[in-house]
């Protein structure tokens, strides 16, 4: 059987977005409770003291954390070994992925036994077997389900778990066969803030992470659209085409180095920088490669789309907006996400995807911004999400909204 005999003569093979699901945990955090943290466990040295001044800087106004405040992870005298992270990720990260997870199904449609795949994606805990392999079972996913679980992509994590997934779902298609997968991001970074801030007062040096990182689990249903039933709705978004590329010269910028207390970030000054210089490349790459969009002039301007552009910190939406002119309108539902949960690593731009696709279908046509470019509602016709994982990798992925079936 061929892709032609399967979808019919005219229809090319697509795997589309078909459900979306975000999970922040419950405990709000403003930059104040790093800093009360902070002042608890250690002197204001002048590391310290610049720490906290980016903290309240950082312009995020909450992030979540899987631990309340009373919790005793943010009092006890001792840094929390790797091993006792562990048990706090296992403990609340697989239930919050659990919990994304069933809201994307049920954002889909269809049963979690139709789930064909699975890419999992977490760079907070280092478990084997891993935290998909339980979150998975709690769903009641077949046992032979295909899974994998990224590791040591970063905050690029979200976005190469799509594109991993369309490859498998294309795969798929070849064959004929009906496909749906689940992406499933979990990051706690927060149960590491002891370990940032030991870090940063053993080195004496500022540490930018402290004001950053924010928990979230996030989850996708992708559907190569063969065998689709009644109950599945219709997608959100076809995915037209992933790119991903290493940034030469970049090694090293970006790391998250293990230790026996867990982790720590590396985030070099220079990284806002490199990013800027790399997203015109990586923008015009991704229009060329892209079949039926790269013929038409109008699509190479980047203020025609909708930017699904991960906040890896307030610096990374200035060099967007510079770089690429970009208005804070095209950039407004990561403005948003940043400032409301902050850098959740791979989850943010699922996040971001989510606050674009609940805006869409609150309906409400915003006239002065649209123009005649939109079909529908709110929002362009075309996302552009694009995240930095550590490497530093850049991933970048092109959406495009189905046009609204014709009335009569
Ligand atoms: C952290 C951030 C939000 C602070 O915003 P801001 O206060 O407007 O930023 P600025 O660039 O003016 O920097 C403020 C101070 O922080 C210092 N700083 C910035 N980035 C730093 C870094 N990565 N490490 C250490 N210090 C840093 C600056 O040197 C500056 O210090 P100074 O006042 O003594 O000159 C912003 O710098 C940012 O978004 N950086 C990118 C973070 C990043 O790479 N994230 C990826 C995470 S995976």
């Amino acid at each position: 059987m061929t892709v032609t005999d399967v979808l019919g003569s005219g229809q090319k093979p697509a795997v589309s977005v078909v459900g979306i699901g975000v999970e922040y945990p419950p405990s709000k955090q403003g930059p104040e409770f790093a800093e009360a943290l902070a002042l608890r466990h250690y002197d204001p040295t002048p590391a310290l003291q610049k720490t906290l001044e980016i903290n309240r800087k950082s312009r995020i106004e909450y992030r979540y954390s899987v631990l309340d405040p009373d919790h005793e992870y943010w009092h006890q005298h001792q840094v929390p070994t790797i091993r006792e992270c562990d048990v706090i990720f296992k403990q609340y990260g697989i239930p919050l992925a659990v919990d994304a997870c069933n809201k994307a199904i049920e954002d889909w449609g269809g049963l979690p036994a139709e789930i064909t795949h699975v890419v999992a994606v977490t760079c907070t805990n280092t478990s084997n077997p891993g935290f998909d392999g339980p979150v998975c079972q709690r769903l009641g996913l077949r046992n032979n389900t295909r899974r994998v679980l990224l590791h040591g992509v970063g905050c690029g994590g979200g976005l190469a778990a799509i594109r991993v997934a369309q490859e498998m779902l294309l795969g798929a298609t070849q064959q004929g066969k009906p496909a749906r997968a689940l992406i499933i991001s979990c990051e706690l970074p927060t149960i590491f803030t002891r370990t940032e801030l030991d870090s940063m007062s053993k080195e004496q040096r500022p540490n930018v992470a402290l004001g950053l990182f924010g928990d979230c689990a996030a989850a996708l249903v992708l559907s190569n659209g063969i065998g689709v039933k009644r109950e599945e709705r219709v997608p959100i978004w076809d995915v037209l085409n992933c790119e991903t590329t290493h940034l030469e010269g970049s090694e090293g910028l970006g790391e998250y180095k293990i230790g026996p207390n867990g982790y720590v970030a590396k985030i070099d000054k220079k990284i806002p920088l490199v990013i800027g210089q790399s997203i015109q490349g990586g923008f015009t790459n991704l229009v060329t490669s892209t079949p039926g969009v790269a013929s038409e002039t109008s699509n190479y301007n980047p203020g025609i789309y909708d930017w699904a552009f991960h906040p890896g910190g307030y610096a990374f939406l200035l060099a967007a907006q510079t770089v690429l002119g970009l208005s804070s309108y095209n950039l407004r539902k990561a403005f948003e996400a940043y400032s409301d949960g902050g850098n959740t690593v791979s989850s943010t731009v699922i996040s971001i995807l989510n606050r674009l696709k609940k805006e869409r279908e609150s309906g409400v046509k915003d006239e002065e911004q649209q123009g005649d470019r939109f079909t529908s509602g709110k929002g362009a016709d075309k996302v552009i999400a694009v995240a930095f994982g550590h490497g530093l990798t850049m991933e970048m992925i092109m959406f495009s909204k189905l046009a609204p079936p014709a009335t009569a």
